[in-house]
């Protein structure tokens, strides 16, 4: 059985994807063990109690400094001894310290086809809006293994997704979203809980 430990910032519809998965069989061999949030007023908090999932707040604003706080994260992490961490929209740079701890066993979805529109700066509806400006016709999903880079670590699988005629930054990520992250995160939890998913030399193989 994984058990994954679930990081998230705001809404949390990836999160629900994953609740959603394993409830429903998409995902096997896979328990939910805690959902960790930066922030307390995240709407991803209420939906892991309403599935009964431990759910805890760390604050950078309960801490003097980074250090402080990174510690304090990486506590709560470990006491949920997860196998594999998820990073689920969360939008916090993740401490060096629980990267190397976690090293292949952390993984992110990002909202765009790597490498574009990702790096420092990068996040949320930011992504969306640098895929318009650009005048992309594709854009899509990655999950991925986390590195100490900045979305730069493994691949493990990508959507494309086709940007239409009068988008916004809105609609479009909720295309992203619904065409793509719900899909490829869950699928991509499912395989690795599966131990079919390998990673050799930075880049990654899928089995069977
Ligand atoms: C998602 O679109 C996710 O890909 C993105 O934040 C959103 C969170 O939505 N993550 C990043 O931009 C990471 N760089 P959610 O809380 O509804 O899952």
């Amino acid at each position: 059985m994984l058990k994954i430990a679930v990081c998230v910032s705001g809404g949390g519809t990836n999160l629900q994807a994953l609740i959603d998965g394993v409830q429903n069989g998409l995902i096997t061999n896979t328990r939910i063990v805690r959902v960790i949030s930066n922030n307390r007023n995240a709407y991803a908090l209420e939906r892991a109690k309403q599935a009964g999932v431990d759910a805890v707040c760390v604050s950078p604003r309960d801490y003097d400094d980074r250090g402080q706080f990174n510690q304090a994260l990486l506590k709560a992490v470990d006491e949920a001894e997860p196998d594999l961490i998820v990073l689920a929209g969360f939008l916090v740079v993740v401490p060096p310290e629980l990267i190397r701890k976690y090293e292949n066993r952390i993984v992110n979805i990002h909202p765009s086809l790597i490498p574009s529109f990702c790096g420092t700066g990068y996040y949320g509806l930011k992504v969306h809006e640098a895929a318009l400006a650009r005048g992309v016709k594709v854009t899509g999903a990655t999950v991925h293994f986390v590195d100490e880079g900045t979305d730069t670590g493994p691949i493990i699988m990508q959507k494309p997704v086709a940007v239409q005629e009068g988008d916004t930054p809105e609609t479009l990520q909720r295309r992203v979203m619904e065409e793509a992250e719900w899909v490829i995160l869950p699928e991509s939890i499912h395989l690795i809980a599966n131990g079919r998913v390998q990673v050799t030399d930075g880049h990654v193989k899928i089995s069977g």
